[in-house]
């Protein structure tokens, strides 16, 4: 899959409505198989290391339930609908639908999560921090937008569901397979299944502010030297006492924006970036892995659940995997365009990047940081 097969106008939509406002994409994926059926995603939903739920509305009570379930769990009386959370971790065919916007950078997406539901199944009136695009599979599913929430939003009172108190409705668009609704964080949405349906929401995330100031701090404090201290020649005569006064204030804050500007810190954000969500498996020994490779003519596959980024320095090129970082030369840029274009390396491109000392490091890096497996 690629984002050339969607149909739409990338330019336009990352200038108008990326993280902006709502897209409804009708068509967008003209013959849409869904790559899972209901019944394999409740297959899913019976095993244990498979993170599932089910929501259902029963006499105007909003219910969440944990999985793993069993058979009897999808037999409700009540409106119900089941959600498994990123099922690209465990079926690479819906990996692949990640690929459909290749245009938004990889680091950015999160998950694929797949839902179900039978006729009037939803999961309430709620809003999202993140973007979300929601690919409609099987049967129909009608979406009600309404108003833009945040953090000060009133929501009902409920343990578990986050359900809006008070939802405005401003649009609706009924999707039917293959098309597309994109929605930015914050804008209230309620999906209610028209029959029975499935849902795929290539879901995105973005690191919390706090989180990265937190990082940023942790990383700048390795490189400041301690012995650095508060200056303030040059200050004015103390009237009042015992004052703090503005100017002590912004003196020490500007030498804060003077640290932030000097500092080259940049190794903290590919790091958070793709720190993973759940844990992988590293490679313990990854050169005997090598070895191996080199002999057996197999492929190296890069993780489903694993996040891989790079970033260009003068002369280096800094290679993040699930949340380390480690430095190369420019020498390892094919090897890691491959794997980041094609989530593959075989054959040629695998050949010679085994026989380059410097390519045969970053697979090695990547191998025990659980980012790639060989297959
Ligand atoms: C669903 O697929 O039913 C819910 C997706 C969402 O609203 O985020
Ligand atoms: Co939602």
């Amino acid at each position: 899959m690629a984002s050339s097969q969607l149909a739409l106008d990338r330019d336009r939509f990352l200038a108008e409505h990326w993280q902006r406002k709502p897209l409804f994409i009708p068509a967008a994926l003209p013959n849409f198989q869904p790559p899972i059926s209901p019944d394999e995603l409740a297959g899913l939903a019976l095993e244990a290391d498979v993170e599932s739920r089910i929501i259902d509305l029963v006499e105007g009570q909003w219910h969440l339930h944990h999985g793993p379930f069993s058979a009897s769990d999808f037999q409700r009386s009540s409106p119900w609908t089941l959600l498994v959370q990123a099922v690209d971790h465990h079926l690479p065919e819906v990996a692949a639908l990640r690929q459909l916007i290749d245009f938004i950078p990889q680091w950015r997406v999160d998950d694929v999560m797949v839902s179900y539901a039978v006729d009037g199944g939803s999961v309430g009136p709620h809003f999202d921090n993140y973007d979300v695009f929601l690919l409609q599979g099987v049967g129909q599913r009608l979406w009600r937008l309404g108003q833009l929430c945040d953090d000060s939003t009133v929501l009902l009172p409920h343990d578990d569901v986050r359900i809006l108190a008070d939802f405005q409705c401003t649009d609706e668009y009924l999707l039917g397979p293959g098309d597309i609704l994109y929605l930015p964080p914050g804008v209230a949405h309620w999906g209610i299944a028209q029959g029975e349906c499935s849902t795929f929401s290539i879901g995105l995330r973005a690191p919390r502010i706090n989180d990265m100031l937190s990082r940023w701090v942790d990383n700048a404090l390795e490189l400041l030297p301690a012995d650095r201290f508060y200056r303030d020649a040059g200050s004015m005569p103390v009237i009042r006492a015992g004052e703090i006064r503005q100017e002590d204030l912004q003196r020490a804050q500007q030498q804060l924006r003077n640290v932030i500007d000097s500092l080259e810190v940049t190794d903290w954000f590919g790091e958070l970036v793709t720190e993973p969500r759940h844990s992988n498996q590293p490679v313990s020994d990854p050169q005997t892995e090598l070895s191996l490779l080199a002999e057996t003519g197999n492929r190296l596959s890069l993780s489903p659940q694993s996040k891989v980024a790079w970033q260009e320095r003068p002369g280096q090129l800094v290679t993040f995997a699930n949340g380390e970082s480690a430095l190369f030369t420019h020498a390892v840029l094919p090897t890691l365009l491959i794997l980041c274009e094609k989530w593959q390396l075989e054959g040629e491109a695998l050949t010679s990047a085994l026989a380059n000392t410097e390519c045969r490091s970053l697979l090695s890096f990547l191998l025990q940081s659980g980012a790639v497996h060989v297959e």
